[in-house]
């Protein structure tokens, strides 16, 4: 099962291929910023430190929300959208 670490905290939580990084996020009791839920407003922004690659590519919708964001879509992601194939994703909220 793949699993995602949250930074600056260090809590780890392993959770089902296919879950968006908010589910992770709730898996691992980490209280995260969110807001439409769908894609648009850009509230739930992480900067993914470590493994991008374990990621299902971003939707262009997604890239086009990161890119209102000024944010790039290597390093940034939307939490609501981006899915968890594998591995290990280490991520740090936004301040
Ligand atoms: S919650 Fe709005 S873009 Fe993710």
């Amino acid at each position: 099962m793949p699993f995602v670490t949250f930074l600056p905290v260090e809590v780890t939580a392993e959770v089902a291929p296919g879950s968006s990084l908010l589910d992770a996020g709730e898996a691992a009791g980490i209280e995260m910023e969110a807001g439409c839920f769908n894609c648009s407003c850009g509230t739930c922004i992480v900067e993914i430190v470590r493994g991008a690659e374990n990621l299902d590519p971003p939707s262009p919708d997604e890239v086009e929300v990161l890119d209102q964001w000024s944010r790039d879509p290597e390093k940034y992601r939307c939490a609501c959208s981006a899915r968890v194939r594998t591995g290990e994703i280490v991520i740090r909220q936004l301040d």
